[in-house]
């Protein structure tokens, strides 16, 4: 069987405003929302570790330095907790990189959209097959493998580039990037058109882009010659389209549940999801729950 090369880098692009979350977002970046004990930064992070990434590219702006120094070592926080002996918040600290994985920061001088974010990212990644993370797209998954993993085995078994697709209601499709496959093999099909944000009266399909990407570092060239698209942006969408005629790329519905972070909906939706699932909080955060319901009743429990 032929080997295809395996991803070793991963770009998160968080240079976004987060206009949505305002005004917590004034002074935190929306990256660093916590869902229950961990910012969202993190999640989509360990995703691409357990996928096999080992040089994490954060596409950031200047005014994002609580990604960078969530990332950097705390030298003054570490010396007091270990002087004051709180080993387990000491171990949460050092250990939110572990020892083989590299952070670089690259920045992003002016917001121009997806594509150009992912761009910036060029000189890190050179001429390999990367991932692109979309921190807003939280992929909760019980047991199985993250939808990164998922992904970067496809990939690696079939040298063709993946995206994550998931179905959506036919009214959401201007809030996606829309594809148009051939019929499905498994979890995997052949992507043929590739849109970004059509109304329903032309999306191709209800098929819509999650967050999750792993791209032929060919993309960099197409990118560079990517001009402006939807909402006046250079768009990572647009130049998938032109890679799709000289290379294969593959819609791939993976295992797991998404949630759309970008939105108050999605974020509350994951922290319930997260809360409930959670390996010390799960008993008290149920009880919560169905007390909140009956108080203010929503449902009647008893
Ligand atoms: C971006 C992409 C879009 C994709 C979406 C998934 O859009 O441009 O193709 O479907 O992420 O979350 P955004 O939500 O950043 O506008």
């Amino acid at each position: 069987m032929a080997s295809n090369p395996r991803i070793r880098k991963a770009v998160f692009p968080v240079a976004g405003l987060g206009t949505r979350f305002l005004p917590a977002t004034k002074t935190v970046p929306k990256e660093m929302l916590p869902i229950v004990d961990k910012p969202l930064i993190q999640y989509a992070v360990d995703e691409a570790i357990e996928a096999g990434c080992d040089t994490l590219i954060f596409v950031t702006n200047r005014y994002k330095h609580a990604v960078a120094d969530y990332f950097d070592k705390a030298y003054e926080l570490e010396q007091k907790l270990e002087k004051s002996g709180k080993y387990e918040q000491l171990d949460l600290i050092r250990n939110i990189l572990p020892p083989h994985v590299r952070a670089v920061f690259v920045t992003q001088a002016e917001a121009l959209g997806l594509g150009h974010a992912v761009l910036c990212a060029k000189a890190i990644v050179g001429d390999e097959p990367f991932a692109v993370l979309l921190p807003d797209d939280l992929i909760w998954n019980r047991g199985d493998d993250g939808a990164l993993k998922q992904m970067a085995d496809a990939a690696e078994a079939t040298g063709a580039s993946v995206i994550a697709v998931q179905d959506v209601p036919h009214e959401q499709t201007a809030s996606y990037g829309i594809v148009a496959t051939d019929a499905f093999a498994g979890r995997s099909a052949r992507i043929r058109a590739i849109v970004e944000k059509p109304k329903p009266e032309v999306a191709p399909s209800n098929l819509a882009v999650v967050g999750r990407y792993v791209l032929d570092g060919r993309i960099f060239d197409l990118l560079e010659r990517t001009t402006p698209g939807a909402g006046g942006e250079i768009q990572l969408t647009d130049a998938i389209a032109t890679l799709l005629a000289e290379k294969t790329v593959h819609a791939y519905r993976f295992k797991g549940t998404r949630f759309d972070c970008g939105t108050h909906l999605g974020l509350i939706e994951a922290t319930i999801r997260y809360a409930l699932d959670h390996e010390t909080l799960s008993d008290a955060a149920r009880g919560m729950m169905k007390n909140a319901l009956s108080e203010l009743g929503v449902v009647d429990l008893d």
